[in-house]
């Protein structure tokens, strides 16, 4: 833990990489607890993008006001290739001294986590991550704010796509976003009661797929559910849907679920998720906590070291694999 003896006085916030719901709700628990300590507090807008662009904005109590409930992010978002030039973070440091911004709190995913690293260890410019993603994939923390609302937004649709599978008897395979991440596919896998959950850059048995569709409609079912996590190729939910009904002769649709799963009002998990890693974020800067994440562990938030959580949470996930395969008979 690094503590800084210069007194923080101007937070610079942005969010950074695939925007998730939860990030406003983050935003204004961020504002609101850092202008009750006295604090100012710069929005960035459009990710580390605005910092080479000083596109800030002044943010206010007011600014944040109803948007807890919006998915999105205010403050909008990007993938930056620029902030991994060398150069370019030394451009991006002197443009916040020169804007007085003394610390970035940034809400994001471990890509955005390892840009702050590195521009922290080159500049010793004091960092606070919150992580925001999707995909639940980063080290050092069980949760990341926006996963139970794509796993919900997942399972509705999911839910709706069974109605008309079980009307034409058929097959649908359906790709859910994740990365290289199998944790939405097996929530959803679990919460829909699919018959198979297609692990990430994995290789797929079809025959083994074939025959679990089969032993369904022996025992009188009218339709089969597979769920395919993204991974890298993204093109396993197509192949898969084509051998099936190529070589299996299994009536099959494909969808891909998409970025639906990136939007939608936060979930009430989220959002107290988010205004609880705010609300410590402040805490962690006002106390002289520097360059930690705010996490969730065993039952708790807190903080972790930033070089803790650059990597991809790995994890066998032989436990929820199981369930979903023996719930599925
Ligand atoms: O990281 C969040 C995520 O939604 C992943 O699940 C997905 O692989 C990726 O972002 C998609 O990114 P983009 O919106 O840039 O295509």
């Amino acid at each position: 833990m690094q503590k800084n003896s210069t007194k923080i006085k101007t937070i610079g916030l942005l969010c950074s990489g695939g925007d998730a719901p939860g990030m406003n709700a983050a935003i204004r628990a961020v504002v609101r607890k850092a202008i009750g300590e006295k604090l100012k507090v710069i929005g960035v807008k459009r990710g580390y993008h605005g910092i080479f662009e000083e596109n800030f904005i002044n943010m206010d109590v007011a600014s944040v006001g109803n948007i807890i409930q919006r998915g999105g992010t205010i403050l909008h978002t990007s993938r930056c290739a620029h902030w991994f030039e060398k150069e370019k973070r030394e451009i991006a440091y002197k443009i916040l001294k020169k804007n007085k911004i003394d610390l970035l709190v940034i809400i994001g995913g471990n890509g955005s986590f390892n840009g702050a690293h590195l521009f922290n260890k080159e500049t010793n410019f004091p960092i606070i991550g919150i992580p925001g993603t999707i995909d639940n994939d980063i080290s050092g923390t069980e949760y990341t704010i926006g996963f139970n609302t794509a796993v919900q937004t997942a399972v509705d649709a999911v839910d709706k796509i069974r109605d008309t599978a079980a009307a034409h008897e058929r097959t649908f395979v359906i790709e859910v976003m994740g990365r290289n991440s199998p944790l939405i596919a097996l929530h959803v896998g679990i919460c829909t009661g699919a018959e198979t959950v297609v692990m990430p850059n994995s290789e797929v048995n079809y025959r083994d797929i074939a025959n679990i569709i089969e032993r369904g409609k022996k025992r009188g079912k009218h339709s089969s559910i597979i769920i395919v996590a993204e991974g890298k190729t993204k093109q396993e939910a197509h192949r898969l849907g084509e051998i099936l009904e190529a070589e299996y002769h299994i009536p099959t649709r494909v969808s891909i679920l998409g970025h639906i799963q990136r939007g939608g009002n936060p979930s009430n998990r989220d959002r107290q998720m988010a205004s609880v890693m705010g609300h410590i974020a402040v805490e962690a800067i006002i106390s002289g906590k520097f360059n930690m994440v705010t996490t969730y562990n065993k039952g708790k938030i807190g903080l972790t070291p930033l070089s803790k959580c650059l990597k991809e949470r790995v994890h066998s996930f032989n436990d929820l694999n199981k369930l979903a395969l023996e719930l599925s008979i």
